[in-house]
């Protein structure tokens, strides 16, 4: 009699069989723990890319890539981009629950007087060549901070864990914003504690000591909204970068660091900044939307749409739909025949012609978070090699609230997978001058 909540597997070859475990999730797919498998049955398991594989419990976000869903600690997306705000988000995701009025004002102060960097990174800014890539210098930056934090650096003290939090997140604006200063030769700007935590990081990015800056609350309120839809997305590459690398238990500025180098690449976080360098090079060529769809479509041709498909939303990504609507809202505010609305109308023609190709429905592809998410920070001003910094600066509190649950977990282990090996057996060394 089988027992409930187990898989029985049988290895033909021996006739042993063995139950395994099945972990009911709160919500989602059950999970077959496949921990005693190898202690059993002298096997691994075989997934690369982890199509198959939880890697952790979580308790953070939530998604549904087939009925494409995403919720923090509960809350739907939709609901948070409408109704809250970024320094809220982080709160709910750091600490499991929405503030108080109380909580929010202290968690404000706090996040608020964290903004400064130490006065010896502004030589560490001028180590770089100016033409660097700011991903290349947040990288470096953010890892740096280590150097700075060495009396709170026990990774097993819940208060040393919840400063380093407190001080990622504070300083995250702060080394972005400098990051474009530094590559544009402009000063450097101090944080002001009088602005909320998205305009403080357009006033450092935009303004200058010669002049008042007030920033526009439409870019702010669009900011603000993008960071929110890109706080928290559970296991993927560049969180999961960052468990792995706390799980030898690293301090966590080396760890974010090591997340945010992973986001970079093009078939993560440096989507958004692809999707625009692709939209531009389709307006250039003077060729029709088709011709790239069938590019995309080539086997044989290793160009991508760009912003289109998602390991885990098998359905339109809920991220896309709110953006798409922003972008429209924000376009519309800028007045007729503004620069970015070609983009936008191209965005909108590509979608409308893939969602019909066959070759995209078979794969359920659809436009991704990064898809629109580039017109509006152009629109904003942001230059195209800062898409990816703005990713980084949001999804840190996912990072950090990820790597603390990593450190609380008693299941947690180092990260250490194992490998199907394909190499050589056993051979013998030949001496240099008798091969
Ligand atoms: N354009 C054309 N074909 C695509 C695309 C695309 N954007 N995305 C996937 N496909 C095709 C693949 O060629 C593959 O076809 P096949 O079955 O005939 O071989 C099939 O769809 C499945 O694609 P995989 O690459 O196996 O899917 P995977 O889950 O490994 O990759 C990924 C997901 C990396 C996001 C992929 O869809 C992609 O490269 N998209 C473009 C880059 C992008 O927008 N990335 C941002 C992701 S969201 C984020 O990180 C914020």
């Amino acid at each position: 009699m089988l027992k409930k909540n187990t898989i029985t597997l049988k290895d033909n070859s021996t006739g042993k069989e063995i139950e395994l475990p099945i972990l009911r999730p709160s919500e989602g797919t059950p999970t077959i723990d496949v921990r005693s498998l190898y202690r059993e049955l002298g096997y691994f398991t075989y997934d690369p890319g982890f199509l198959s594989t939880a890697s952790c419990r979580s308790s953070i976000t939530f998604m549904d890539g087939e009925n494409g869903i995403l919720r923090y600690r509960g809350y739907s997306i939709e609901e948070l981009a409408a109704k809250s705000t970024f320094l809220e988000t982080c709160y709910l995701l750091m600490y499991g629950d929405l503030p108080n009025q109380d909580e929010l004002k202290e968690f404000d102060v706090i996040i608020t007087h964290h903004t400064i960097l130490h006065e010896a990174f502004k030589r560490f800014y001028s180590g770089f060549r100016r033409d660097a890539h700011p991903m290349a210098i947040m990288v470096g930056v953010v890892g740096a901070l280590s150097a700075f934090y060495q009396e709170e650096n026990d990774v097993h003290d819940p208060n040393c864990r919840l400063i380093s939090a407190h001080r990622l997140i504070s300083k995250m604006p702060t080394i972005a914003a400098w990051s474009y200063r530094y590559a544009h030769g402009l000063p450097f700007m101090y944080p002001k504690n009088s602005l909320d935590y998205s305009s403080n990081f357009l006033y450092m990015m935009f303004a200058t000591p010669a002049e008042d800056y007030t920033p526009d609350p439409v870019m702010v309120k669009a900011l603000d909204l993008l960071l929110i839809l890109h706080a928290d997305h559970e296991q993927n590459a560049s969180t999961s970068t960052v468990r792995l690398t706390g799980s030898s238990e690293a301090n966590p500025f080396a760890a974010v660091a090591a997340g945010i180098a992973s986001l970079w690449g093009p078939a993560h976080g440096g989507a958004n900044e692809a999707v625009i360098r692709m939209l531009m090079d389709i307006i250039e060529s003077g060729k029709d939307v088709q011709h790239y769809i069938d590019r995309a479509k080539d086997k044989t041709d290793r160009f991508r749409l760009m912003g289109f498909g998602h390991r885990v939303y098998k359905n339109y990504d809920p991220r896309a739909r709110i953006i798409r609507k922003v972008c429209h809202d924000l376009l519309k505010n800028l007045g007729a025949n503004n620069e970015y609305q070609q983009l936008f109308d191209l965005s909108v023609q590509l979608e409308e012609i893939a969602l019909k190709d066959e070759y995209f429905i078979s794969r359920n592809l659809y436009p991704n978070v990064d898809f629109y998410s580039g017109v509006i920070l152009l629109a904003m001003g942001i230059p195209l090699n800062m898409f990816t910094v703005i990713f980084a600066l949001a999804r840190t509190v996912g990072w950090i609230t990820h790597w603390d649950e990593m450190m609380q977990d008693p299941e947690s282990r180092i990260g250490r997978p194992r490998q199907l090996y394909s190499g050589e057996l056993t051979r013998k060394y030949v001496k240099l001058e008798k091969r």
